[in-house]
């Protein structure tokens, strides 16, 4: 007995009869095979988003239920991956069947083939349970890749075996407290759309270093924290999320190119292999696992992908990993949702959008959290989650940002006036805002300096001084100004162009430690300190401006980063410019 297909719209289709149908069950759709979802259940009659062209399949084809949800595998061989939106391995099909992907195809995301070597973390008649550490692989050159009790199971290990096995050999066998065994490989599933458990969920409090000055320094995200980045075409989400995966601190980093341009991922394709972490000097796709939903893809696939993305990176939390979700755009995420969301002619909310898309959104950051593992060593895990939002012309009134900006606790604002000028990233440092900055606070005194945070807040002052002076100029012109107020205007300019402004795109200044950017702060404000003084001392105005050792600021940040000294230098010199002039 199988169902049958009666009508096909788009990426839906509706189907009767299906033996033994659920909801979120995963069918397969006619001839073909397709895979598809089923979103919807009256009675006897299916809807079904299907994740493949639905083109070429109508009426009257079968349509058979897997009886299962739609899952993830888990287990080595993730790292290094390029998956589709559910999960089928791009690079692999690509070498079996060529760029056009043939439909309805069957290839495991995990191989079957490459043998790994397990190193047992227990031993037979211990007692283990659910999130324990089984045993490990060395699945890049610096990520073990621990293999977990999956959750649910608990009892006594009655037989385990360290050695080269494939992902479906088994590895260990455990006495359940009901009597029965059970047989473990190192291949696990999960539903993706069922966030995994955990023990308990804590407040952030370490920062992630993300090299990007503008973004530790002044809207600084947790580990286990929530960012939004929305900006108009053309504003720089994309080479920020770019950014991001290549330099942040987190052990894993999972990136979902959402809707993207083919050509904007195979940039990330092409540079990660080449690139090296500045971590571990290994080549950054070492720890990446990338999933490709591109623009000329089907729009269901690109629904699923977002929970496709994070559930892997649970997987990883679990380990007692940081991870960090990058997804570039959820925006197109959510047009995927609309058009499903049309086609089943549910009640339009908001700019067409479904009213659960708030719902939605949340639940997707609801994922992000510095937690406590399951498993009994008590090991803590994060995951960060940085989602791109793209609303037509910038608008901020957007559903999708609106709904977004609900949830998540960093703001960072690309505007497309500050793209125009060049001023990259195009983050405005007047609107944007980070709600860790008192969670970070121990941290961040201790691990970069004391002054740290005053620094911080005394440039944002400047910054927003500076807003309010350009006004006056703009009405009277800048000789109106107190020399006072002139040398502000001139210290934020230096803010804003000798270290806000970040050229992703130089091998030196991509990236900058957090030690680096301190003394570049901390010198462009002691410049500033020093200016001052010497105006109260009667220096002339129009000296102080064209001092000789502004050009040695505007070039700190092509100084090497591993060159502390050469700042710390320059940072002396500065303190003792009052001496200098002196004699
Ligand atoms: N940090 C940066 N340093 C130098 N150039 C940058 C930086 N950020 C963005 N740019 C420039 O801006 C251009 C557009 O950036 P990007 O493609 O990231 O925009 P986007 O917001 O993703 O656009 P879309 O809405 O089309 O996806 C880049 O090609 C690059 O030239
Ligand atoms: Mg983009």
């Amino acid at each position: 007995m199988k169902g049958k297909i009666v009508r096909v719209a788009g990426p839906l289709v509706i189907a009767r009869g299906i033996p033994g149908a659920k909801m979120y069950d995963v069918v397969r759709v006619g001839n073909a095979g397709l895979v598809g979802e089923i979103i919807e259940l009256k009675g006897d009659e299916a809807s079904i988003q299907v994740y493949e062209n639905t083109s070429g399949i109508g009426p009257g084809e079968p349509v058979i239920t897997t009886g299962a949800p739609l899952s993830v595998e888990l287990g080595p061989g993730l790292l290094t991956s390029i998956f589709d939106g559910i999960q089928r391995p791009l690079d692999v099909m690509r070498e079996k069947v060529g760029d056009f992907i043939t439909r309805g195809l069957d290839i495991p995301p995990l191989s079957r083939e490459k043998k790994w070597d397990f190193e047992p973390a227990v031993k037979e008649g211990e007692e283990i349970g659910e999130g324990d550490i089984l045993g490990e692989v060395q699945e890049t050159k610096y990520i073990r890749h621990r293999i977990l009790v999956p959750p649910g199971i608990k009892g006594k290990v009655r037989k385990i075996r360290g050695g080269s096995f494939t992902i479906e050999e088994e590895i260990a066998v455990i006495k359940t407290d009901d009597g029965k065994e059970t047989s473990l490989t190192m291949l696990q599933k999960w539903p993706v759309r069922r966030p995994r458990p955990f023990k308990k969920k804590l407040p952030p409090e370490k920062i992630l270093i993300t090299g990007q000055r503008v973004i530790d320094a002044f809207f600084p995200l947790a580990k286990g924290g929530t960012a939004c980045v929305p900006g108009p075409f053309g504003s720089g989400k994309t080479v920020l999320q770019h950014q991001l995966a290549k330099w942040s601190d987190a052990h894993i980093i999972i990136y979902i190119g959402c809707g993207e341009r083919g050509n904007e991922m195979a940039s990330v394709l092409l540079e990660f292999p080449e690139l090296e972490d500045p971590y571990t000097g290994e080549p950054l796709i070492n720890r990446t696992v990338l999933i490709a939903n591109t623009s000329n893809m089907p729009v269901a696939a690109r629904e699923a992908s977002i929970y496709t993305g994070v559930t892997i990176a649970e997987y990883f939390r679990d380990m007692g990993y940081n991870v960090a979700v990058m997804a570039d755009s959820t925006s197109r995420w959510a047009e995927a949702l609309r058009e499903i969301s049309g086609r089943l002619e549910e009640m339009p909310g908001e700019e067409g959008y479904p009213a659960y898309l708030p719902q939605r959104v949340a639940e997707f950051y609801e994922r992000a959290g510095r937690v406590i593992c399951i498993g009994k060593d008590g090991r803590e895990g994060t995951l960060s989650i940085i989602g791109a939002v793209s609303p037509p012309g910038g608008d901020l009134s957007d559903p999708v940002v609106q709904a977004t900006l609900k949830v998540v606790k960093v703001f960072w604002s690309l505007e497309d006036w500050l793209a125009y000028r060049r001023h990259f990233p195009a983050i405005n440092w007047l609107t944007s805002y980070s709600l860790y900055v008192e969670n970070l606070e121990s941290y961040l005194k201790k691990e970069i300096a004391e002054d740290w945070l005053n620094l911080r807040k005394e440039a944002l002052k400047i910054l927003e001084k500076e807003a309010d002076l350009q006004e006056i100029v703009r009405l009277v012109g800048v000789e109106s100004l107190s020399p006072k107020d002139r040398l502000l205007l001139e210290t934020a300019r230096s803010i804003r162009e000798d270290f806000l402004h970040q050229n992703a795109f130089d091998p030196v200044d991509t990236y900058s430690p957090l030690k680096k950017q301190y003394l570049m702060l901390k010198i462009v404000l002691e410049f500033h300190h020093q200016l001052i003084k010497l105006l109260e001392e009667g220096k002339d105005i129009q000296d102080l401006l064209s001092h000789p050792l502004r050009e040695e600021i505007a070039r700190m940040r092509y100084v090497k980063n591993e060159d502390e000294k050469t700042l710390s230098d320059l940072l002396e010199r500065v303190r003792k410019i009052g001496e200098v002039a002196h004699v």
